[in-house]
């Protein structure tokens, strides 16, 4: 599909969607003064603060913050890209997708990838079956229950059980229609040695399904029931076309809400730790498959939130993996915490004996990675003889190379505390460290601005209100109100209105979604749903006073500082300190005129 083409597909979509009865179908809404409000599905709340105005076609939460349009709330609520919110909506509509030609490649890719998908579905639903219907999966249901795994969280994830036999999953496939090579690539069988034929690759283990992001089982992790020396604990499905450990996170396919929600996702290492906590009630909680967290997964992640807190055995091992892959993530623009679960126990040990306010309560402690780096070098180098304080400074240099602003100062202050030593001597060695390397370039840049005036902010949202209604009244607004008066992402909203204007384009949730900034699309849907009385008069007015208002704030910027200068020039003897009293009278009375 080219561009055009796409762009005229999305505009079709988007001008038979009625906002309202998408979002109604997952949302009880009511109607109130022109709008609809319900109770919000981002994040928890007792009183509705999620707004839909169905004649503009936005829609926006004052309690998380989350607004924007049709095809934004599909895209979060269903876990998808916003062009597959497009064309899940074409398809509820019966709207044909523009037909795409595939290459040949792309064309076996395609077919290849849906015969692994469907073994690893049907598999996934046998193995479950078993577990729960059949005395085959007696072994299953009981290892389960010594655990305290309730049959509830079994349906969660879609537990199952692969019987202690060679080929009766081989056979359940071949019954319906698949080849063995095809049941071999989805991961399910393996090959005999002695190539006669291929066997069942889970054998007499309890099976956890693993689901990509839209909850399609794509392989397996398989418990042993009783640890043995000869055979791993956990046999993962092989690496496939679909499986693939960089880029999956168990539990992300029914955690990504309460992410967004909690704003932060738990990681642990263990697929019994993750089931655990959301036993518990903790439902923001992924884990990995037996590998390092990687730059893929942070990516993962951060579409629903910025913060992650990882949460790994306190074990050696534990520790060192995370010391060596955290910092990748924190570079992926992550804000990453981390909790050391007490006294050697993995999380589901701990939530089991020590209940959920006490994991609620550690994960409120979560200590960020920089101290977390920092104490760990402390903890791990002998630190009483002076070549093991240089050996640690040398380790700790570059951890703290990766802190911007005033925080460096704080953790130079630590470590010289830490070491006692004199600050001097780690400023030194600080100094001779930082001109052999280049300065680390800031990992999330964070833009600081001045406190607003809330009075600009509110006179600015009306302002925006009404020149959405009546585009005319763009070039009005630029003529009396200076533009830097304006919050900055109103002005990007006034400059995208004036733009509109004066190319005669009509301003609406599409085009607005695809030429603002995601923060300033946001920002709009807010202030429209902010309206609180559709009669134009009442606007007029409004309109008028926020523009006095911002003239005002002005005016009384330059006449504080004419004063102020008056003053200084008065005190330094300069005559022309009248000059500039009449002056800041003269502003006065257009104050006073406002
Ligand atoms: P339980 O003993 O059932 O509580 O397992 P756990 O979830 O606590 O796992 P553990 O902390 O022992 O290991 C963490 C993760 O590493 C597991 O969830 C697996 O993904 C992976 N893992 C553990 N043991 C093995 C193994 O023998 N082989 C493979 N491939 N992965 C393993
Ligand atoms: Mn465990």
């Amino acid at each position: 599909m080219s561009n055009a083409e796409q762009d005229e597909f999305v505009e079709q979509v988007r001008e038979r969607s009625d906002i309202y009865s998408v979002i109604s179908r997952y949302v009880s809404l009511n109607q109130r003064s022109g709008k609809y409000w319900g109770l919000c599905p981002f994040h928890n709340e007792k009183t509705p603060s999620f707004s839909v105005d169905a004649a503009k076609g936005f829609f926006y939460c004052f309690g998380c913050h989350t607004g924007g349009n049709v095809f934004k709330f599909l895209s979060l609520i269903e876990n998808i890209s916003y062009f597959e919110a497009v064309k899940l909506q074409a398809e509820r509509l019966g709207i044909p997708l523009p037909t795409k030609k595939l290459s040949p490649e792309e064309e076996r890719r395609r077919r290849e990838e849906k015969i692994l998908l469907k073994c690893n579905t049907l598999a996934q639903e046998f193995y479950h079956e078993c577990l729960i219907k059949t005395a085959r999966g007696e072994a299953g249901r009981k290892y389960l229950a010594g655990r305290g795994i309730t049959t509830e969280i079994i349906e969660t994830f879609k537990l199952g059980f692969a019987p202690d036999a060679w080929e009766i999953l081989l056979t359940k496939l071949t019954q319906q229609g698949f080849s063995a090579e095809q049941i071999e690539k989805a991961g399910l069988v393996k090959r005999r040695n002695d190539n006669s034929g291929f066997y069942d690759r889970f054998r007499g283990r309890v099976m956890i399904p693993i689901n990509d992001i839209f909850g399609h089982t794509v392989g397996f992790g398989g418990r042993i029931l009783v640890a043995d020396d000869n055979s791993p604990k956990y046999l993962n499905s092989p690496e496939t076309a679909l499986f693939n450990k960089r880029n999956l996170l168990f539990g992300l396919d029914k955690a990504h809400l309460s992410i967004n929600s909690a704003g932060f996702a738990i990681v642990v290492e263990g697929y019994m730790d993750a089931i655990s906590l959301v036993a518990a009630g903790i439902k923001n909680v992924v884990a990995t498959l037996g590998t390092a967290f990687t730059p893929e997964h942070a990516k993962l992640i951060l579409r629903y939130a910025r913060k992650i807190i990882f949460c790994y055995d306190s074990d050696e091992a534990g520790q060192r993996a995370t010391m060596r892959a955290l910092p990748i993530v924190q570079a992926a623009g992550a804000e990453v915490f981390i909790v050391k679960v007490p006294e050697g126990k993995d999380p589901d040990e701990f939530i089991r004996n020590r209940g959920k306010t006490a994991f609620d309560e550690l994960i409120k402690n979560a200590v960020p990675l920089i101290d977390y780096q920092i104490d760990y070098v402390l903890a791990h180098v002998d630190t009483s003889t002076p070549p093991g304080k240089i050996r640690a400074l040398q380790e700790l240099l570059p951890v703290v190379a990766k802190v911007t602003g005033v925080n460096r100062n704080e953790y130079r202050k630590k470590i010289a505390t830490a070491l006692v030593l004199e600050e001097t001597v780690v400023d030194e060695e600080w100094h001779r460290f930082s001109t052999y390397r280049n300065p680390p370039p800031p990992v999330v840049a964070k833009k600081i601005s001045a406190p607003i005036d809330p009075s600009i902010k509110t006179s600015g949202e009306t302002i925006l209100r009404m020149v959405w209604n009546d585009s005319d009244l763009v070039s009005y607004v630029m003529a009396t109100v200076p533009l830097d008066l304006f919050a900055a992402v109103h002005q990007e909203i006034l400059l995208w209105l004036k733009n509109c204007a004066d190319s005669g384009k009509h301003p609406n949730d599409l085009n607005a979604e695809k030429e603002l900034s995601a923060q300033a699309f946001e920002e709009l849907s807010r202030i429209l749903l902010r309206q609180t009385d559709e009669r134009r008069a009442i606007d007029v007015e409004a309109f008028e006073d926020s523009i006095k208002t911002l003239r005002y704030i002005r005016l009384k910027k330059q006449y504080t500082d004419l004063l102020a200068q008056a003053e200084e020039y008065m005190q330094s003897g300069n005559p022309d300190y009248l000059d500039k009293l009449n002056e800041s009278l003269k502003i006065k009375k257009a104050m006073d005129d406002l």
